[in-house]
């Protein structure tokens, strides 16, 4: 049982150190030096080139190297009947916390604000705040969502949650389904998504979101660029109903030199980058389902093919 791993620009071999070092006798080969592709079982993917899964007329199992799986489901040829496994990492979970956290603590304390005044050698005080006085809100309440609305309850901000299906989390105002969206929004002054990307969620930050946000709500999106219709964004920003935005995911990734979020002075940027794939912590994962589906057992983290997430 090969595995192929075909990952737009990556060589392969710390994926291949770990992985050898967990399996012993691991068939591991790297696209596009496939060999015998009736040999291959198991894929371990990231933004492979679309069609090149298709080609593998055995496999059983693509395995995301990532915990988002959009990058499979927006390729046209993706095999039907292989398992679909993805990344819930523990790393990721951390970073991706720590991120989010950075992001609405910056905010809150006027950190830009304090660097402007610095920056001028001036002694002033901008407007006190309390946490417990600001309210965010976590779209998307999985794997990463989920532990970030803790991570807020904890620090003493009210925090309230929207999701599809409806959660109970101790501290946290759960809005479920899309009829909930608006009400949730109203009532956030930061709004943080973490949705998994999807027909439906797709392009659901939109004018329509903007307006139903309080006015001078800001914004956090570090899921993925598709989420946000960055020309409504833009005009937001440009009204003042959102008050700014920091962003790590962008709808055209690397983002080009040209756009308009890299000077805005409302917009912070980071090159999706907050929460990364660490082979150190993610290989026991991929080892493990390569030993669960040799012996027929139940993968873990599987992908609900309907719901493409
Ligand atoms: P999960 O699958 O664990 O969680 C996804 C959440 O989105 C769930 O709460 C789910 O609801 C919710 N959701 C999905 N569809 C809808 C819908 N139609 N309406 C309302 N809620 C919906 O994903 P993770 O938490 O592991 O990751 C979230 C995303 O973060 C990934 O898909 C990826 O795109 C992104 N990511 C970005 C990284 C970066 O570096 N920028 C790194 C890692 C991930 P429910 O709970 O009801 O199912
Ligand atoms: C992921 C990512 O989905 O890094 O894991 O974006």
């Amino acid at each position: 049982m090969a595995v192929l791993l075909i990952s737009a620009g990556e060589n392969g071999d710390e994926w291949r150190r770990a992985l050898e070092g967990l399996v012993p006798d691991l068939d591991f080969r790297v696209w596009p030096d496939t060999g015998e592709v009736g040999d291959i079982e198991m894929a371990l993917a990231w933004r492979a080139p679309h069609g090149e899964l298709a080609r593998l007329p055995n496999l059983r199992c693509i395995a995301s190297l990532g915990q988002g799986v959009d990058h499979l489901f927006a390729d046209p040829d993706l095999p039907e009947d292989v398992t679909i496994v993805r990344l819930v990492d523990d790393s990721m979970r951390r970073q991706m916390t720590v991120y989010v956290l950075a992001a609405v603590l910056r905010r809150l304390c006027r950190m830009a604000g304090y660097a402007e005044l610095q920056r001028a050698h001036r002694w002033d005080s901008l407007d006190a705040y309390d946490p417990a006085e600001c309210r965010v809100g976590v779209l998307g309440l999985g794997a990463l969502g989920g532990d970030v609305a803790e991570k807020l309850v904890a620090l003493g901000f009210q925090v309230a949650g929207w999701s599809r299906t409806a959660k109970d989390i101790a501290g946290v105002g759960c809005f479920a389904g899309m009829d909930a969206l608006d009400a949730f929004l109203g009532d956030c002054d930061m709004v943080c998504c973490l949705l998994s990307l999807t027909p439906e969620t797709r392009g659901i930050l939109n004018a329509r979101a903007f307006a139903a946000m309080k006015r001078g709500a800001y914004l956090i999106n570090s899921a993925r660029g598709g989420h946000v219709v960055e020309a409504d964004l833009l005009a937001a920003l440009g009204t003042g109903q959102v008050s700014g935005a920091t962003l790590d995911v962008f709808e055209s990734e690397p983002m080009p030199a040209d756009h308009p979020f890299w000077d805005h002075p409302k917009v912070t940027i980071t090159p999706h980058a907050s929460a990364v794939t660490l082979v150190r912590s993610s290989a026991p994962q991929i080892a493990e389902n390569y030993r669960r589906l040799g012996a027929g057992e139940p993968l873990l983290n599987t992908v609900d093919r309907t719901q493409q997430y």
